[in-house]
């Protein structure tokens, strides 16, 4: 049997228990994984609220995406073999002693990077390097991040960076030196953020990484100029309603290889700012369904 967290209902964290399951068996084109670390998202309380995703039978084991390594390759899998450590989606919950991978959509953790840090690269990582490739700056433009200090927001701006865009990101005052750490000038969300925007970019901004929604999304986006682009990862009808577009995801091996090379070179730096056991994921839970992590929690099960 394989230990796993999950919950036995829809809900509120009350729903979350231990469970004990078997050791999935892996079916074509699979991987199965002795799970290291698993990152934890926003998405896993929203499926636990049954808010995202199709509400499928429970009990169901939390967790999207996991690093591990290889135990068994399931039929006609190529380029993996038994022993590798590898990261991904997770298929049936990462928050668990083993899971399975799709190999396709999964890629190896190279020698200078963590379990913990590949554990965080499939979701927010990767909605990351998406968001930012959808946008399409050129080196010079200004990008504005909305929710600049959690998980997806820390690796945008550092991509962005490195292409030689200028990043602004609404975060608290209380992260101003982290975001600074980033590369990014931070500006305090809330009322009046339209204005702070303008005193940080008088001529506004090339483009808007919205990963907060609401009314943020809809006072910042007077601020891009004529042609400028907004997408969004948290609000698909505000960013519908803005002329905007939702992230488009690619969910490739290839993508996973590139940001997973572009830690290993120190160009990106996930920022794990909290590990926990598997014994304590339920902390983890609260700690990202708080809404203000830093960077990115991880569930560490070796
Ligand atoms: N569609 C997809 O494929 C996809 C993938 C990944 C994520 N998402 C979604 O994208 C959103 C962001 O995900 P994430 O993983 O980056 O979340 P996260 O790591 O949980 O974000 C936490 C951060 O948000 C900041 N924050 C809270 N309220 C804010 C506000 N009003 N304005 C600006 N910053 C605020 C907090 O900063 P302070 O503590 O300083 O307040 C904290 O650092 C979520 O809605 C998630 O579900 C979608």
């Amino acid at each position: 049997m394989s230990k796993a967290f999950g919950f036995v209902a829809y809900g509120g964290p009350e729903t979350q228990e231990f469970l004990d399951r078997p050791v999935p068996v892996p079916g074509p084109g699979e991987l199965l994984v002795a799970v290291h670390a698993a990152g934890v998202n926003p998405a896993d309380w929203k499926v636990r609220q049954g808010l995202f995703g199709r509400k499928t039978p429970v009990p169901r084991v939390l967790g999207l995406e996991a690093a591990g390594v290889v135990q068994v390759l399931g039929e006609g899998v190529t380029g993996f073999v038994i022993g590798d450590p590898v990261f991904g989606p997770a298929l049936g919950g990462a928050f668990a002693e083993h899971t399975l991978l799709a190999a396709a959509e999964a890629a190896e953790v190279p020698d200078d990077v963590s379990f913990a840090q590949a554990a965080t690269l499939s979701v927010a990582g990767a909605t990351a390097y998406d968001a930012v490739a959808q946008l399409g700056l050129e080196a010079g433009r200004t990008l504005l991040v909305l929710g600049v200090a959690g998980g997806v927001g820390s690796v945008a701006a550092q991509i962005a960076v490195a292409r030689g865009v200028t990043v602004l990101g609404t975060a608290s005052d209380q992260a101003r030196e982290y975001v600074a750490s980033l590369g990014a000038t931070q500006v305090r969300y809330g009322e009046g953020v339209a204005e702070r925007i303008r005193a940080a970019a008088p001529d506004g901004v090339d483009g808007i990484l919205d990963l907060v929604g609401g009314e943020d999304a809809r006072a910042a986006a007077t601020t891009l100029r004529p042609g400028g682009r907004l997408v969004s990862t948290a609000d698909q009808a505000t960013a519908a309603g803005l002329g905007g577009e939702y992230v488009r995801r690619t969910r490739t091996s290839a993508v996973l290889a590139e940001l997973a090379a572009l830690v290993a070179a120190g160009a990106v730096d996930p920022h794990v700012s909290e590990t926990f056991t598997l014994d304590r994921a339920d902390e983890a839970m609260l700690a990202v369904e708080s809404g203000h992590a830093r960077g990115k929690v991880v569930v560490e099960i070796r």
